[in-house]
């Protein structure tokens, strides 16, 4: 930070809105695309857990996108429901049908201000420019109360220009202006500085709410968010785990923690329940299988783990001595050994309230089932088992075009991986025989064979749930078809089983996205 950063105190609302676009920006990371039942699912969690603002996507950049952000904006009870919009008009007014529905809604306009921007991207003048941020940010206000405009690529753009574009949004009615440190580039003094230099210079800029929404290509994404708070930026823009476009945006979970361990150096406050961070990174890793980072600070794997001797002695004696925040507070449980094949009925819902599921009786006894079925191939259950059995109970449904009904599989040092699997197509049963290059090689032809299609495997990835060769496998499997990406999943202690599993997940949401594109 710059000496000429204004000392926190001295601005009087210490509340910071944290503004969530996992699913938008998030979901422009190659690869991270959600379906709508699971950015209903994110959108749920965000609301509970006390974001403020809910970015829900682009709306006139597809139809599921536009499905996505009118149903988020549908469901959700206490946020903010925004959705982005270019300047331009089709955009603009495809983002407010979207977003009408919800109780709070908020159209996020944005144009390219840099000169990069300006010649390369938009062949426009800077005057152009203006005629356009004046003619979309007039046309969003007359539509929605809420209206927040970006400056794109704003950390590379002329300052004198910057304050020129802020102040035009300013008068055309923005309520708030987000600066976009697009490109990863700023350091935290600089952040500051655009933020204290804006509320300086432009005028009417004591009425707004700035905002900053930093990437995270020099791996400062947090600490820029961080100044740019302390110059009197009162919105975050983050994602869960990060992720985002190339390295990702700044990371909901670093700042929220942040704000609490170093309230006494940073002293304002969100609304977020950070016992529901964990939760989130782990719904957010899961569906679009992007892995969060073993030694990734608050949710990785890691982050609370203590390996060495002098380590393990300190925390022994007293927590503090290694630890500034405690496991407790993310939402990370303790994974003592906590159930097996005797433990009953109550005991596994008392299990799950403590790991924050509050399931109805119908998924509870689905629940249970499952569980009871997990115990008998696997002793040691751990709170990791149970949230993964919950994880693969959402990803199935009897509805579902295509269900795995047998599988047998031989493999060895003696002969070519073979496998035997029965489908169920359409509520027909087809069976076939296969071969391949290792065991899943060998399933995955069989598959392709009872069910032929030409999505492209981008993705196979199988992680283990918890220590032991017991472990239950969490399979992903992510498929590529004409552009449009799916990402199945499933856990099992069977390896072969969960992959298959994955596999048919992915193709059955495929056939819902093939049903939706379908020309009417
Ligand atoms: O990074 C960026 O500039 C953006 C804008 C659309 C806000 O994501
Ligand atoms: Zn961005």
């Amino acid at each position: 930070m710059t000496d000429s950063t204004p000392t926190p105190t001295a601005i009087a609302d210490d509340r910071v809105f944290i503004f969530d676009t996992t699913m938008r920006d998030g979901e422009q990371s190659p690869g991270a695309s959600m379906t709508l039942d699971e950015k209903i699912k994110i959108g749920r969690l965000l609301d509970e857990m006390g974001v403020d603002v809910i970015e829900a996507g682009f709306p006139i950049a597809s139809d599921g996108d536009f499905e996505a952000v009118t149903e988020v904006a549908r469901i959700v009870e206490n946020a903010i429901v925004c959705g982005l919009a270019r300047a331009a008009s089709a955009d603009i007014e495809r983002c407010w049908e979207a977003v009408q529905h919800a109780k709070q809604p908020r159209i996020h306009t944005f144009i390219g201000t840099s000169p990069l921007h300006r010649e390369h991207q938009l062949s426009m003048t800077k005057d152009q420019v203006l005629a356009k941020i004046e003619s979309s940010v007039s046309l969003a206000r007359s539509l929605c109360e809420d209206v927040q405009w970006s400056p794109m690529d704003a950390t590379r753009t002329e300052t004198d220009y910057l304050v020129e574009t802020v102040a035009l949004a300013v008068k055309c009615g923005a309520t708030t202006i987000n600066i976009p440190d697009t490109v990863g580039y700023a350091v935290p003094g600089e952040s500051a500085e655009t933020i204290r230099m804006l509320r300086e210079r432009v005028e009417g800029a004591e009425n707004v709410r700035f905002s900053t929404h930093c990437h995270n290509d020099l791996g400062m994404a947090t600490a820029n968010s961080l100044a740019a708070v302390a110059a009197g930026a009162r919105q975050v823009e983050c994602t869960i785990n990060g992720l985002g476009e190339r390295a990702g945006n700044a990371a909901l979970e670093e700042i929220a923690m942040a704000l609490k361990v170093r309230a006494d150096a940073m002293p304002f406050k969100t609304g977020i329940d950070t016992t529901r961070l964990m939760a989130a990174s782990r719904l957010v890793a899961t569906v679009t299988g992007f892995p969060v980072q073993f030694n990734k600070a608050i949710v990785g794997k890691n982050a609370f783990a203590h390996e060495s001797g002098i380590h393990q002695d300190g925390m022994l004696k007293h927590a503090e001595t290694f630890e500034i925040m405690r496991p407790e507070d993310v939402g990370l449980t303790k994974s003592d050994l906590v159930m097996g094949k005797h433990s009953g009925r109550h005991a596994f819902k008392d299990k799950l309230q403590s790991l924050g599921y509050e399931l109805g009786d119908n998924a509870l006894n689905d629940a249970f089932v499952r569980f009871k079925s997990l115990a008998d191939r696997k002793k040691e259950i751990y709170d990791e088992d149970i949230v993964a059995l919950l994880d693969d109970a959402g990803t199935f449904a009897a509805h579902d075009h295509i269900q795995l009904e047998r599988l047998a599989v031989s493999c060895g040092t003696d002969g070519p991986p073979t496998v035997e699997l029965t489908l169920i197509i359409g509520g027909e049963q087809q069976s076939t025989t296969a071969t391949g290059d290792g065991p899943v090689d060998a399933a995955f032809n069989a598959v392709k064979a009872l069910f032929a299609h030409q999505a492209r495997l981008e993705l196979y990835q199988v992680h283990a749930v918890t220590a032991g060769t017991d472990a239950q496998a969490e399979v992903t499997v992510r498929l590529n078809e004409s552009d449009k990406i799916v990402t199945g999943y499933s856990s099992h202690t069977d390896t072969m089983v969960a992959s298959v599993r994955a596999y048919v997940n992915a193709l059955n949401k495929l056939l819902v996205r093939r049903e939706k594109n379908k020309p009417a």
